[in-house]
């Protein structure tokens, strides 16, 4: 058994008690680790497009090759069993299967997903598909993107494709990757494809995300033959005020509003929530809502993925003491509360995943959940063989496992926690620049050596599931 030092007795306990039945996943994605942009019929998206601006990626890098994923495929399925792991979260690149964003199905694109499904149901590895993270067709894009109403109809159509073909084999189904990513760092902060710095179209993208999702969500379960389980993940963590003050409580709430509420609301409740509807209207936005679309998009779902990586304090006045940005919005300054951080700047507070699933749990309740991504890049060191013995990721790993225990305990129905991720990747604007693999990848060999976080972490899948007898 490989331990980790960086657990409280505490927290190996609250691990040990998980269930037999829990659910032990990596999760990667298609741009990040597939390279093979240009084969088999495979056009290109917004990230092929986005990759090849100047600055907008660090050190000009691109998915071109990434971790030929698409050429290595069994040797890296083989990998995921070996490790012990039981599920492998992977998404779909939609210009592979449907080139352009319309029209029938690219045979050849669709035959690697089917390959990857069997070679996993082979090897004992349960597939778990997200449809949608990030790689739009660039033509649709050019059409609109997403703050066009189309992109969710093309969108369900894609869906269908794909379901059609590995829905004998595939239970468990995501539909979108962090709808807040796509519409605020793509159309809002310029900081992910397409590029664009416009927050009007970034809130017509969010509807338009979710209605996407209502739509696939609906034709997917009308088309099931046999159960599945339908889903979309959402990166979220907690937002607290800084001090009591109305101005910080207000920041708070207002980042909880378009971080959290403006997408469970509506897919929960069926309505966007009344005070970020406010908020929004003072800054002259409107969300492009038409009758009907709120029952599409409140569909029923069979679960709901959590991405964790960290959670923020907030303050709704600036280093300088204003409390109006230059555009005339009100200050929402993210303060540090002063913890570790990883590679990325983020601090790491395995308490606040803890919080944000009994709060879920709580304001939206019935509604289970897998921890569809959880992890860290930290600047790994390498011995002479290739071996990391990465304690910190290791420790990050452990401490929020025992975190999704603790908010069990309180109740949460978490049933599952998938490692962000199996691989080193392309870790979009900052290239390869930030590893986040429990796998380490030699980029010029593109050997993957597991790192010591992996061999932790497939110990104690192997051993929880055994019910500790392992
Ligand atoms: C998430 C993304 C994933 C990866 C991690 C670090 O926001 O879903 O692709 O980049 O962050």
């Amino acid at each position: 058994m490989t331990t980790t030092s960086h657990l409280t007795s505490a927290q190996s306990d609250l691990i040990a008690g998980l269930p037999p039945s829990f659910r032990w996943g990596v999760a990667t994605s298609a741009y990040q680790i597939e390279g093979a942009v240009r084969s088999d019929g495979r056009t290109a998206s917004i990230w092929d497009t986005f990759c090849r601006v100047p600055g907008a990626v660090v050190n000009g890098e691109t998915g071109d090759v990434a971790c030929d994923h698409y050429h290595r495929m069994p040797q890296d399925v083989a990998l995921i069993q070996d490790l012990g792991i039981d599920t492998y979260r992977f998404s779909v690149a939609w210009p592979r299967v449907q080139p352009g964003g319309r029209g029938p199905a690219n045979p050849a694109g669709l035959a690697f997903y089917d390959r990857l499904v069997d070679e996993l149901l082979g090897r004992g590895v349960d597939p778990w598909v997200t449809l949608y993270h990030w790689d739009l067709p660039q033509e649709l894009e050019d059409a609109g993107g997403w703050p066009a109403r189309d992109t969710a109809y093309r969108f369900a159509d894609y869906a269908m494709l794909v379901f059609d073909r590995l829905s004998d084999r595939v239970r468990s189904w995501t539909t979108l990757n962090e709808p807040w990513c796509s519409a605020m760092l793509g159309y809002a902060y310029g900081a992910h494809a397409p590029g664009r710095r416009d927050f009007t179209a970034a809130l017509q993208a969010v509807h338009h995300l979710l209605l996407g999702h209502g739509l696939a969500t609906q034709r997917m379960r009308a088309a099931a033959t046999r159960p599945v389980e339908l889903g979309i993940t959402l990166n979220l963590g907690t937002a607290a005020a800084e001090t009591d003050s109305e101005l910080d409580r207000a920041a708070a709430r207002r980042a909880d509003g378009l971080g959290l509420r403006i997408y469970l609301d509506p897919l929960r409740h069926g309505r966007y929530p009344a005070d970020v509807v406010t908020d929004l209207a003072a800054r002259g936005v409107e969300l492009p809502v038409r009758p009907g679309d709120l029952e599409i998009i409140s569909a029923p779902l069979d679960l709901l993925g959590v991405n964790y990586y960290t959670s923020h304090v907030f303050s709704g006045v600036d280093e300088d003491g204003r409390t109006e940005d230059a555009d005339g919005n009100p200050v929402e300054r993210a303060v540090p509360r002063g913890l570790p951080t990883t590679a990325m700047d983020w601090e790491i507070f395995p308490e606040g995943l803890t919080d944000l699933l009994v709060r879920i749990s709580r304001d939206y309740p019935g509604l289970p959940i897998v921890i569809t991504e959880s992890g860290a890049a930290f600047d790994d060191r390498p011995d002479e063989t290739g071996f990391v013995r990465d304690d910190d990721r290791t420790a990050y790993l452990a401490t929020h496992i025992a975190a999704v225990a603790a908010a069990r305990q309180a109740g949460a129905d978490v049933r599952g926690y998938f490692a962000w991720s199996l691989l080193d990747n392309f870790e979009w604007a900052y290239g390869y620049d930030k590893r986040f693999g429990i796998v380490r990848v030699d980029y010029d060999t593109q050997a993957r050596v597991p790192k010591q976080s992996a061999l932790w972490y497939g110990d104690t899948a192997r051993r929880v599931r055994s019910g500790g007898s392992a």
